[in-house]
């Protein structure tokens, strides 16, 4: 019998070539649900990301192997639940280190140094003189940048601030990166610590049961006045509303945010009236070339893992140990 794909989300054309050249591959709609659910009852594999996958939209999904995200986070899927039925999850980690770094340099100059609310200045003409102190930001290079979970985004982030901003790099993790350590000079701290010494504090922790919140008002409290929270890991990871409080009453500097609670952020959300918040569409990893990659990296995995052959990017290695 031909193996059948389920895929719910665009794919460039010559990967879909490629999955051709193995499966069956069905084009759905995510948003129809329906025919979604309908297409994941008939197949051996699927293809996507940026949809919540719950338990009932597969409980009659009897052949389905594999669910290959194009994603490195898996916050919409319930592992456990996949691994209970003995489907295999893969993701893309690697490919999207980089781009998604350059992302949170971008968001830590950008907040620094005002870029986006200044550019929007200019366009509305408000340029008329030389500029003064009222248009100015705050240093990024040599300042103390602080980075909450150092995994592999974490490390390129670390490295890009330690060797091209020479800045000094406090981390919390659960193991010591001894690499980043060594090679970025990086100190590993408590969060507290981390919280209170921080000019930027970054967040690369991925969403979990114990991530979930974990910088509340409390959090926001420790940190300088001055300081700088960047956020392009999982929205849910901040206490939004209390994010929303410390930025209107100065109990922080501003926030660089990629991710929000709930995507995409609402046009009436307080985040978009604070001149001290530069809010991005999630587009961490989105470059032409990293979203290539992670598409094609997500056809191998699917391919590999249905052939039974994949030995890396598999989320819940258990079900293959069955
Ligand atoms: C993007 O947010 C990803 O998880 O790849």
């Amino acid at each position: 019998m031909t193996r059948k794909i389920v895929a719910y989300k665009a794919l460039p054309s010559d990967v879909e070539a490629y999955l051709r050249e193995h499966a069956e591959i069905v084009n759905v709609d995510a948003k129809d649900h329906d025919a979604f659910v309908a297409a994941l009852n008939d197949a051996d594999g699927a293809i996507g990301a940026s949809v919540k996958i719950t338990p009932d939209m597969i409980e009659n999904a009897t052949r389905l192997k594999v669910f290959s995200t194009i994603s490195v986070g898996f916050d919409q899927f319930d592992v456990a639940d996949l691994t209970r039925r003995g489907i295999v999850l893969t993701h893309t980690p690697d490919v999207l280190t980089e781009s998604t770094a350059d992302t949170v340099f971008a968001l830590i100059l950008a907040s620094a140094r005002r870029v986006v609310e200044l550019a929007e200045w200019v366009k509305e003409g408000n340029w008329k003189a030389s500029i003064g102190e009222a248009c100015f930001g705050v240093d990024v290079q040599g300042k103390t940048l602080g980075i909450v979970g150092l995994g592999r985004i974490g490390g390129a982030v670390a490295r890009r601030a330690a060797l091209g901003f020479r800045m000094n790099v406090l981390y919390t993790n659960r193991n010591a990166n001894e690499q980043a350590e060594r090679d970025f000079g990086a100190r590993r701290v408590e969060l507290d610590e981390l919280l209170e010494r921080s000019d930027f504090v970054c967040l690369q922790v991925p969403l979990t049961p114990e991530t979930r919140g974990m910088i509340g008002a409390n959090e926001l409290k420790k940190m300088k006045r001055s300081a700088i929270l960047i956020n392009a890991s999982r929205g849910p990871t901040v206490d939004e509303a209390a994010l929303i409080d410390a930025l209107q009453n100065d109990t922080i500097r501003a926030a660089g945010l990629d991710v929000f609670e709930h995507e995409p952020l609402a046009a009436d959300s307080p985040l978009l009236k604070l001149k001290n918040v530069v809010a991005l569409p999630h587009i961490g990893s989105a470059t032409h070339e990293t979203r290539h990659a992670m598409a094609r990296n997500a056809a191998e995995n699917l391919i590999a893992a249905l052939d039974g052959t994949l030995t890396n990017n598999i989320v819940n290695r258990e079900v293959l140990a069955r």
